[in-house]
């Protein structure tokens, strides 16, 4: 069990248990697991091997990591002194992996960060995370002389403080709130400069990447979904929330089967988190992969399921999260300010019995106003739920709509 999170942090039966394979915190138990990390890294090189990985950002958004690396060094960015951001804050609430990683296995990503940095030639280097997590890094960071240029910078608990804009504006001035990002940050990030910024959990992976090669980082998981993910699982009918590494391309079915979950007790489980979407039990035999969940606009975000046990009314557990990602708004665009709220009403006004058939096609119309209106992507993270929520549960809207709810036959109005 973990101190801090109160989560167990284990190792799947379905994964290759790689990120938490060091019997502790320290160095020592560290290099005993994994060796020493493996310097020299040039750009060419890393980029080769990222690339012939497959290993995607494990944030959210899964885009190919060696593109990343790609963009601080082309077109003379190198030259500019790129710098290198590990984002470790997990404002997400149905997400602790990276607090279990940077717990359990800071070595892990602090190599990760130095590799990265030294293939770039990196200015500075950054690691943001919340408080608490802070303090284990710290900690590790500590215990090593190639970890002294590292600057911890502490995360708020917000749900937008991780979005990258909003990193990068709490680098600069202490605020951790998005600003526009016309600007890419791999050409114009930190103070102007070419910036990589990375999930702790990518960098982890890249720190083994760079210890073993592509080849081995492909062993575990498919084609298409190489190597391993966490997961956090939590919700109905889960004994106990868990972080879980699973290989690539695992099926849903699978990881719920991993934390002892049965999923025939299931309705739905609501992948990729607060900004994610529903995906119904008659589909669980799908992978957890972005091309596998297509169908329902779900995509692995940064690793997280939420379950939902048969019986109970999805609609009552979709209104709360509408509210807190209408609350989480940073107040700064229009559309996100206002919109979210309004979309957000429509939905408790469903969930509490209000018959006025017209209040599903007015969430459904808020979220394609909000959606892509915003200066970052949280409002089309808010609107993706929504809508999500809308489709899958359609027969209870239309039961809500009519007066009634499946989950409380007896409420008929
Ligand atoms: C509203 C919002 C919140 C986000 N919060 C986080 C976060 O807490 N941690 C994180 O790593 N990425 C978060 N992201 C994604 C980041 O913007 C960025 O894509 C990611 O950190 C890049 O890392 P990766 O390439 O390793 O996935 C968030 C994005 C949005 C739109
Ligand atoms: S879209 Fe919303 S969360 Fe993003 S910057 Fe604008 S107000 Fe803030």
């Amino acid at each position: 069990m973990d101190a801090m999170t109160g989560l167990r942090t284990r190792i799947s039966v379905l994964g290759t248990g790689r990120l938490f394979a060091a019997a502790g915190q320290r160095l020592a138990d560290h290099e005993a697991a994994y060796g020493p990390r493996k310097q020299g890294w040039g750009r060419k090189a890393l980029l080769a091997e990222l690339e012939a990985s497959g290993l995607v950002g494990r944030g959210g958004a899964g885009f190919p990591a060696w593109r990343k690396l790609s963009a601080v060094t082309a077109r003379g960015a190198l030259a500019r002194g790129p710098v290198v951001v590990a984002n470790g804050s997990e404002g997400e609430p149905l997400s602790r992996k990276d607090a279990a990683l940077l717990q359990n296995a800071p070595h892990l990503v602090i190599d990760g960060l130095l590799t990265a940095g030294e293939a770039v030639g990196a200015s500075a280097l950054f690691l943001y995370a919340p408080r608490e997590s802070l303090s284990a890094v710290r900690r590790a960071a500590a215990e090593r002389k190639d970890a002294r240029r590292i600057k911890f910078v502490e995360a708020p608990h917000a749900f937008v403080a991780g979005e990258a804009s909003a990193v990068i504006n709490a680098l600069e001035t202490g605020v951790a709130l998005p600003r526009d990002t016309i600007a890419r940050l791999g050409e114009h990030g930190y103070r102007g400069l070419p910036t990589l910024l990375h999930n702790v959990e990518t960098l982890a992976h890249l720190a083994l990447i760079g210890r073993y090669g592509a080849d081995w980082f492909r062993e575990a998981g498919t084609r298409e979904d190489p190597g391993t993910r966490l997961v956090t699982l939590s919700g109905d009918e889960v004994p106990e929330d868990a972080v879980i590494e699973v290989a690539g391309g695992a099926t849903l079915r699978e990881i719920l089967r991993a934390d002892g979950v049965d999923p025939a007790g299931l309705a739905a489980v609501l992948v990729g988190g607060f900004h994610g979407a529903w995906v119904p039990r008659d589909a669980f035999d799908r992978p957890m992969t972005a091309a596998g969940l297509a169908r329902f606009g779900a995509r692995p975000g940064a690793g997280i399921i939420m379950t939902l046990a048969r019986g109970s009314c999805a609609l009552a557990a979709a209104a709360p999260i509408a509210r807190y990602l209408a609350d989480s708004s940073a107040q700064q665009c229009g559309p996100c300010m206002f919109g979210l709220p309004a979309m957000a009403s429509a939905v408790e006004r469903i969930v509490a019995g209000e018959r006025t058939p017209w209040l599903a096609s007015e969430a459904e119309r808020l979220a394609g106003l909000v959606a892509g209106r915003g200066a970052c992507r949280h409002p089309d993270g808010a609107a993706g739920f929504v809508r999500s929520t809308l489709a899958v549960f359609r027969q209870d809207v239309l039961a809500h709509l009519d007066g009634w709810c499946a989950a409380a036959p007896g409420s008929a109005s």
